[in-house]
Protein backbone atom coordinates (compact mmCIF):
# COMPACT_ATOMS: atom_id res chain seq x y z
CA UNK A 1 0.00 0.00 0.00
CA UNK A 2 1.52 3.48 -1.04
CA UNK A 3 1.06 7.01 1.26
CA UNK A 4 -1.88 7.98 -0.32
CA UNK A 5 -3.66 4.74 -0.14
CA UNK A 6 -2.63 4.36 3.19
CA UNK A 7 -3.84 7.89 4.55
CA UNK A 8 -7.18 7.27 2.44
CA UNK A 9 -7.75 4.04 4.32
CA UNK A 10 -7.59 5.97 7.49
CA UNK A 11 -9.67 8.87 6.49
CA UNK A 12 -12.32 6.20 5.61
CA UNK A 13 -12.59 5.23 8.55
CA UNK A 14 -14.07 8.85 9.71
CA UNK A 15 -17.09 7.53 7.32
CA UNK A 16 -20.52 5.98 9.33
CA UNK A 17 -23.37 4.55 7.51
CA UNK A 18 -26.19 7.17 6.72
CA UNK A 19 -23.83 9.91 5.75
CA UNK A 20 -23.32 12.63 3.22
CA UNK A 21 -19.95 12.85 1.77
CA UNK A 22 -17.82 15.16 -0.28
CA UNK A 23 -15.32 13.91 -2.51
CA UNK A 24 -12.33 16.17 -3.60
CA UNK A 25 -10.30 16.13 -6.36
CA UNK A 26 -6.90 15.22 -7.01
CA UNK A 27 -4.87 12.01 -6.56
CA UNK A 28 -5.21 11.87 -2.96
CA UNK A 29 -8.93 11.90 -3.15
CA UNK A 30 -9.48 9.79 -6.15
CA UNK A 31 -7.29 7.35 -3.40
CA UNK A 32 -10.04 8.23 -0.70
CA UNK A 33 -12.93 7.74 -3.29
CA UNK A 34 -11.69 3.84 -4.20
CA UNK A 35 -11.68 3.30 -0.46
CA UNK A 36 -14.94 4.86 -0.34
CA UNK A 37 -16.35 2.50 -2.57
CA UNK A 38 -14.66 -0.63 -1.21
CA UNK A 39 -16.36 0.23 2.22
CA UNK A 40 -19.57 0.53 0.38
CA UNK A 41 -19.57 -2.24 -1.49
CA UNK A 42 -18.07 -4.73 1.21
CA UNK A 43 -20.13 -3.14 4.39
CA UNK A 44 -23.47 -2.07 2.25
CA UNK A 45 -23.30 1.46 3.66
CA UNK A 46 -25.90 3.62 3.20
CA UNK A 47 -24.32 6.71 2.10
CA UNK A 48 -24.42 9.26 -0.69
CA UNK A 49 -21.78 11.26 -2.27
CA UNK A 50 -21.23 14.67 -3.74
CA UNK A 51 -18.33 15.09 -6.53
CA UNK A 52 -16.25 18.49 -6.42
CA UNK A 53 -15.43 18.03 -10.02
CA UNK A 54 -16.16 16.10 -13.14
CA UNK A 55 -13.66 13.69 -12.71
CA UNK A 56 -14.39 13.12 -9.05
CA UNK A 57 -18.10 12.47 -10.49
CA UNK A 58 -17.05 10.23 -13.20
CA UNK A 59 -14.65 8.31 -10.84
CA UNK A 60 -17.24 7.67 -8.09
CA UNK A 61 -19.68 7.07 -10.46
CA UNK A 62 -17.56 4.44 -12.16
CA UNK A 63 -17.18 2.43 -8.65
CA UNK A 64 -21.09 2.23 -8.23
CA UNK A 65 -21.41 5.55 -5.00
CA UNK A 66 -24.63 6.83 -5.50
CA UNK A 67 -24.29 10.27 -6.24
CA UNK A 68 -25.99 13.54 -5.37
CA UNK A 69 -25.89 16.68 -7.71
CA UNK A 70 -24.99 19.91 -5.90
CA UNK A 71 -27.81 21.70 -6.45
CA UNK A 72 -29.66 18.87 -4.15
CA UNK A 73 -27.83 19.83 -1.13
CA UNK A 74 -27.34 22.58 1.27
CA UNK A 75 -24.98 20.44 3.83
CA UNK A 76 -22.51 17.87 4.46
CA UNK A 77 -21.66 15.14 6.88
CA UNK A 78 -18.08 15.47 6.08
CA UNK A 79 -15.67 16.77 2.65
CA UNK A 80 -12.40 14.79 2.16
CA UNK A 81 -10.16 16.64 -0.18
CA UNK A 82 -5.78 16.80 -0.72
CA UNK A 83 -4.40 20.21 -0.41
CA UNK A 84 -0.88 21.64 -2.48
CA UNK A 85 0.29 23.28 1.14
CA UNK A 86 -0.35 23.20 4.87
CA UNK A 87 0.75 26.09 7.08
CA UNK A 88 1.38 25.39 10.69
CA UNK A 89 -2.24 26.95 11.67
CA UNK A 90 -3.87 24.85 9.68
CA UNK A 91 -4.73 27.19 6.48
CA UNK A 92 -4.66 25.61 3.23
CA UNK A 93 -3.65 26.38 -0.21
CA UNK A 94 -5.55 24.43 -2.99
CA UNK A 95 -6.87 25.20 -6.75
CA UNK A 96 -3.63 23.23 -8.66
CA UNK A 97 -6.99 21.95 -10.60
CA UNK A 98 -9.99 23.64 -12.36
CA UNK A 99 -12.64 23.46 -9.34
CA UNK A 100 -12.10 25.88 -7.09
CA UNK A 101 -15.66 26.75 -6.52
CA UNK A 102 -17.01 23.49 -5.92
CA UNK A 103 -14.10 22.04 -3.46
CA UNK A 104 -14.76 25.16 -1.47
CA UNK A 105 -18.71 25.38 -1.68
CA UNK A 106 -18.09 21.70 -0.30
CA UNK A 107 -15.76 22.38 2.40
CA UNK A 108 -17.78 24.93 3.89
CA UNK A 109 -20.82 23.13 4.04
CA UNK A 110 -19.53 20.23 5.58
CA UNK A 111 -20.01 19.52 9.49
CA UNK A 112 -16.23 18.16 9.10
CA UNK A 113 -13.70 18.62 6.25
CA UNK A 114 -10.87 16.20 6.35
CA UNK A 115 -7.44 17.24 4.91
CA UNK A 116 -5.02 14.36 3.38
CA UNK A 117 -1.18 15.28 2.70
CA UNK A 118 1.89 13.60 2.88
CA UNK A 119 4.77 15.12 4.73
CA UNK A 120 6.21 17.62 1.84
CA UNK A 121 2.29 19.22 1.74
CA UNK A 122 4.18 20.87 5.33
CA UNK A 123 4.79 24.43 5.16
CA UNK A 124 5.77 27.33 6.85
CA UNK A 125 3.26 30.20 5.13
CA UNK A 126 0.78 29.73 2.78
CA UNK A 127 2.31 30.78 -0.86
CA UNK A 128 5.87 29.25 -0.03
CA UNK A 129 6.25 26.79 -2.93
CA UNK A 130 3.36 27.08 -5.23
CA UNK A 131 1.25 30.63 -6.15
CA UNK A 132 -1.67 31.54 -4.72
CA UNK A 133 -4.59 30.44 -8.09
CA UNK A 134 -6.95 33.60 -7.58
CA UNK A 135 -10.19 32.54 -10.45
CA UNK A 136 -11.21 35.59 -11.96
CA UNK A 137 -14.33 36.62 -13.95
CA UNK A 138 -12.52 37.04 -17.83
CA UNK A 139 -13.45 39.83 -18.28
CA UNK A 140 -12.10 41.06 -15.05
CA UNK A 141 -8.46 39.91 -15.00
CA UNK A 142 -6.94 43.14 -15.81
CA UNK A 143 -8.17 45.11 -12.98
CA UNK A 144 -8.13 42.42 -10.48
CA UNK A 145 -4.25 41.88 -11.72
CA UNK A 146 -3.55 45.39 -11.46
CA UNK A 147 -5.77 45.85 -7.78
CA UNK A 148 -3.42 42.86 -6.92
CA UNK A 149 0.22 44.22 -8.11
CA UNK A 150 -0.60 47.54 -5.80
CA UNK A 151 -0.50 45.16 -2.99
CA UNK A 152 2.94 43.90 -3.76
CA UNK A 153 1.39 40.70 -5.76
CA UNK A 154 3.34 39.41 -8.95
CA UNK A 155 2.37 37.30 -11.35
CA UNK A 156 -0.30 36.78 -14.32
CA UNK A 157 -2.92 34.41 -16.41
CA UNK A 158 -2.57 30.79 -15.93
CA UNK A 159 -1.29 29.11 -19.40
CA UNK A 160 -3.55 26.06 -20.51
CA UNK A 161 -1.80 22.73 -20.41
CA UNK A 162 -0.19 22.78 -23.65
CA UNK A 163 0.63 26.38 -23.51
CA UNK A 164 -0.66 27.23 -26.34
CA UNK A 165 -3.86 29.06 -24.89
CA UNK A 166 -5.39 30.32 -21.41
CA UNK A 167 -6.47 27.76 -18.82
CA UNK A 168 -10.26 28.22 -18.18
CA UNK A 169 -11.94 26.52 -14.82
CA UNK A 170 -14.99 24.38 -14.92
CA UNK A 171 -17.07 27.51 -14.72
CA UNK A 172 -15.61 29.27 -17.74
CA UNK A 173 -13.47 31.47 -15.74
CA UNK A 174 -10.07 32.48 -15.83
CA UNK A 175 -6.66 32.19 -13.29
CA UNK A 176 -4.45 34.62 -12.15
CA UNK A 177 -1.37 32.49 -10.06
CA UNK A 178 0.17 35.36 -8.08
CA UNK A 179 3.25 35.33 -5.60
CA UNK A 180 2.43 37.86 -2.40
CA UNK A 181 5.30 39.50 -0.28
CA UNK A 182 6.22 36.51 2.02
CA UNK A 183 4.97 39.44 5.34
CA UNK A 184 1.71 38.98 4.73
CA UNK A 185 0.02 36.36 6.54
CA UNK A 186 -2.43 34.19 4.80
CA UNK A 187 -5.12 35.21 7.07
CA UNK A 188 -5.27 39.36 5.73
CA UNK A 189 -4.73 37.71 2.15
CA UNK A 190 -7.54 35.28 3.01
CA UNK A 191 -9.55 38.84 3.88
CA UNK A 192 -8.42 40.18 0.98
CA UNK A 193 -9.17 38.27 -1.57
CA UNK A 194 -12.61 37.49 -0.34
CA UNK A 195 -13.56 40.96 -0.92
CA UNK A 196 -12.37 42.16 -4.67
CA UNK A 197 -14.51 42.77 -7.06
CA UNK A 198 -14.24 40.12 -10.00
CA UNK A 199 -12.61 37.47 -7.83
CA UNK A 200 -14.75 34.34 -8.15
CA UNK A 201 -12.91 32.44 -5.66
CA UNK A 202 -9.27 32.08 -4.43
CA UNK A 203 -6.91 29.32 -3.57
CA UNK A 204 -6.89 30.13 0.48
CA UNK A 205 -8.75 27.80 2.57
CA UNK A 206 -8.39 29.73 5.94
CA UNK A 207 -10.02 28.17 9.02
CA UNK A 208 -11.93 25.55 7.23
CA UNK A 209 -9.84 22.50 7.76
CA UNK A 210 -11.89 20.65 10.40
CA UNK A 211 -8.18 17.96 10.99
CA UNK A 212 -5.69 17.37 8.63
CA UNK A 213 -4.27 13.88 8.31
CA UNK A 214 -0.60 13.51 7.59
CA UNK A 215 1.30 10.68 6.22
CA UNK A 216 4.88 9.61 6.05
CA UNK A 217 5.82 6.23 5.22
CA UNK A 218 2.66 4.17 5.92
CA UNK A 219 2.23 6.26 9.14
CA UNK A 220 -0.59 8.82 9.93
CA UNK A 221 -0.49 11.83 12.44
CA UNK A 222 -3.51 13.78 13.03
CA UNK A 223 -3.31 17.76 13.07
CA UNK A 224 -6.21 19.77 14.43
CA UNK A 225 -6.60 23.32 14.52
CA UNK A 226 -5.85 25.21 17.78
CA UNK A 227 -8.57 25.98 20.28
CA UNK A 228 -10.17 29.90 20.30
C1 LIG B 1 -7.17 20.42 -6.68
C2 LIG B 1 -6.55 20.37 -5.33
C3 LIG B 1 -5.89 19.08 -4.93
O1 LIG B 1 -6.55 18.58 -3.80
C4 LIG B 1 -4.44 19.35 -4.62
O2 LIG B 1 -3.82 19.84 -5.82
C5 LIG B 1 -3.72 18.09 -4.15
O3 LIG B 1 -3.65 17.15 -5.18
P1 LIG B 1 -2.89 15.76 -4.98
O4 LIG B 1 -3.64 14.98 -3.94
O5 LIG B 1 -2.95 15.12 -6.34
O6 LIG B 1 -1.48 16.07 -4.55
O7 LIG B 1 -6.58 21.30 -4.57
O8 LIG B 1 -7.74 21.70 -6.89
Amino acid sequence: MNDKQCVAEEAVRHVQDGMLIGLGTGSTANAFIEALARRYAEEGLRIRVAASSVVSTIKAQELGLPLVAMEHLTSLDLYVDGADEVSPDLALLKGRGSDLVREKLLARASDRFLVLVDESKLVGRIGERYPIPVEVMPFAWQVVLRELERHGAQGGLRPNASKDGLAVTSHGSLVLDMRFPVEMPSAALNALLDAMSGVVEHGIFHGLAGSVLVVSEGHVRTLSPAGP
